[in-house]
């Protein structure tokens, strides 16, 4: 097969920051997706409708002049976040979803939230209005071993949520761990879960290959093989819980190439022909479409789109990196070879 035309996908799980790195990534996505639900983390947070509704118009005005993209905006859950404020949501031709982020698990995390019994009336209040919760699935406590956080929050946090609020429709952002696939198939049909690219190529010798490899950096981190077999042969399984999401997560090479280097990896520059190499690769291209461009669109009740997109098979090399203004981005997979190309 050289050719693959797919209903357009969109991308469930994206950072796409602000200024000038906005206006690089976001050409990159549209130029894909037709949508992709817009992670809220920024500095400071996106916490309220009225935000995400001037983020947004600061999305649509960095698209390329002609370019149609639709932006599906989230807020932060914080300590502070109101009923009200869910209502809004809930009102919201714009905004879709609440992200759940453990304070300190991960990047721009700490406005987080620290005890996730404290917010349960907001999320019975979302629950009642059916607006969905999308969480960072770990705990951030820094005695717990980085590798085991998915699994223990797991059993410490989000088994409770759901037996709490059956109703209530959760996606479990980038599964990294079997526990993760399995506690999703475990559940009803209102949790479903996203899982990237990287999550999907490697296992965690990546970020050890001869030496650290900061590019291959991420949270949750990158587990070992068996989980990432779990986590292939849900994606190609045909199960609608399971849908994209790249968590592509772009931060300057010089704050990933550093002592102390940021988490995040970058796939949105070519997100689709990733996923393709990961399917091809397990005879599998007949499911990325559903993976891609109809589970996810079903889970949150939008339309399906219309429009399609053809991959060629074509050998190309990635860029070693991409500029923004003084400074670059490395792309996950940096002068290394894909197979096709949109
Ligand atoms: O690796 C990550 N990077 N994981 C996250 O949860 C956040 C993200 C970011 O914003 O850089
Ligand atoms: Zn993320």
């Amino acid at each position: 097969m050289d050719k693959l035309t797919l209903t357009q996908p969109d991308d469930w799980h994206l950072h796409v920051r602000n200024g000038s790195v906005l206006k690089t990534v976001i050409a990159h996505t549209a130029n894909q997706f037709a949508r992709a639900i817009i992670m809220p983390n920024l500095k400071p947070p996106i916490t309220k409708v009225n935000e995400a509704l001037n983020y947004r118009s600061e999305i649509l005005q960095a698209l390329p002049v002609g370019t149609s993209f639709n932006p599906l905006m989230t807020l932060y859950l914080t300590a502070k976040t109101t009923v009200n404020e869910v209502k809004k949501v809930a009102n919201s031709e714009y905004v879709h979803a609440f992200k759940l982020y453990p304070a300190g698990a991960t990047t721009n995390s700490d406005a987080g939230v620290n005890e996730l019994k404290s917010i349960y009336p907001i999320l019975e209040a979302m629950q009642q209005v059916d607006v969905p919760l999308l969480i960072h699935g770990e705990v951030s406590d820094n005695a717990c071993d980085i590798f085991d956080r998915e699994k223990v929050f797991i059993e410490s946090s989000l088994a409770n949520i759901v037996k709490t609020f059956p109703k209530l429709r959760i996606v479990v952002e980038h599964v990294t761990t079997k526990e993760a696939v399995d506690f999703v198939l475990s559940a009803s049909d209102k949790v479903a879960a996203t899982i990237t690219p990287q999550h999907l190529m490697f296992n965690r010798n990546a970020i050890l290959a001869g030496g650290i490899r900061p590019h291959h950096y991420c949270l949750p981190i990158i587990k070992r093989e068996h989980h990432r077999l779990a986590l292939i042969k849900a994606a190609i399984s045909g199960n609608p819980k399971f849908f994209l999401g790249t968590d592509s997560a772009p931060h300057l090479t010089s704050a990933k190439e550093n002592s102390c280097g940021c988490a995040g990896c970058y796939s949105a520059y070519a997100a689709l022909e990733l996923y393709a190499e990961v399917f091809e690769k397990e005879n599998a291209l007949d499911k990325l479409e559903g993976f891609a461009s109809f589970f996810g669109a079903d889970f949150y009740q939008l339309p399906r789109n219309k429009k399609t997109v053809t991959l060629q098979r074509q050998a190309w090399t990635v860029p070693a990196s991409y500029p923004i203004d003084n400074e670059t981005i490395t792309p996950l997979k940096a002068n290394e070879n894909l197979s096709w190309k949109l």
